[in-house]
């Protein structure tokens, strides 16, 4: 297996908080990597640091090798390492297919065309990243949804909207920041097959969800982290069943 994303001691402080701790990880070609742990664990600040959101205090992030610690967040995303926000981040306004194409969540000072155009091997023109974004919508089934207005849609289309944002610029790598958070169990299904269905078209996917059954159904590892450090890692039936696990998540949230 060979590691796409590695981080290697991250730590993060904000004042007197520790949000990272020595955090050590490798997220694997082709892996769907799950990210689970309590609230205030450290799992957003883990992806802020990933993709150039937040500088780390100390320690590196890798991306097949390179050092990418110090890298705006567009840098990252010209990498093919795109992310959705566990805000969600929509412009109600535009229409569903506008708003896949504005790339909303990316810094001021960059836009999404800028981005897709200069990612190595990938040249688009403005009607390509239409039928892009028609694509992405097809992909996370939302065809036919493309012209009515964002703030229309139910939450959970928002949230599969979000998505199809994060697949238009053909990624190496999606980090989705609780994705199904909030939505109905029909939606959250539908969800969990879309994330699925990135996976299988071999895009490596980092997922952080606090629903351990759609974590355990569909993740190939898992990462537990508990107060900024990690307390387990491994295959998800492995974690599922490791003591300190059980101890510092899954027996609070199953009560
Ligand atoms: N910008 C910030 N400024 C100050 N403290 C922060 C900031 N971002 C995160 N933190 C703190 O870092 C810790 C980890 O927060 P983080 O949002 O990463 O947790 P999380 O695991 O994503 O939690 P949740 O499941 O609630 O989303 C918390 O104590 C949080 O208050
Ligand atoms: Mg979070």
């Amino acid at each position: 297996m060979t590691a796409l994303l590695e981080t290697h001691n991250l730590s993060l402080r904000f004042g007197g908080v520790n949000a990272l701790s020595d955090v050590s990880l490798s997220i694997e070609e082709n892996s769907l990597h799950a990210i689970i742990g309590p609230n205030g664990a450290g799992k957003t600040s883990l992806f802020n640091c990933l993709t150039g959101y937040y500088k780390p205090t100390s320690g590196t992030v890798s991306f097949r090798g390179a050092d990418i610690t110090r890298m705006s967040a567009a840098g990252v995303a010209s990498l093919g390492i795109r992310r959705t926000f566990q805000n969600i981040r929509v412009f109600p306004k535009m229409t569903v297919l506008e708003n896949v194409l504005a790339g909303a969540h990316l810094r001021a000072n960059s836009n999404l065309l800028s981005i897709i155009v200069g990612t190595p091997g990938f040249r688009a023109s403005e009607r390509d990243l239409h039928e892009y974004a028609m694509t992405s919508l097809e992909f996370v089934g939302l065809g036919e949804q493309a012209t009515k207005f964002a703030g229309d849609l139910p939450y959970g289309m928002r949230k599969r909207m979000e998505l199809a944002r994060a697949l238009i610029a053909d990624p190496k790598l999606v980090l989705l920041d609780e994705p199904a958070a909030g939505v109905s169990s029909v939606e959250r299904e539908e969800l969990s097959r879309v994330i699925g269905r990135i996976h299988d078209n071999g895009i490596s996917v980092a997922l952080i969800e606090h629903d351990v059954e759609l974590v355990m159904g569909i993740a190939t590892d898992v990462t537990v982290l508990d107060n900024g450090r990690i307390i387990a890692s491994g295959r998800p039936y492995d974690v599922r069943n490791n003591p300190d696990v059980i101890r510092a998540y899954m027996g609070r949230s199953r009560k």
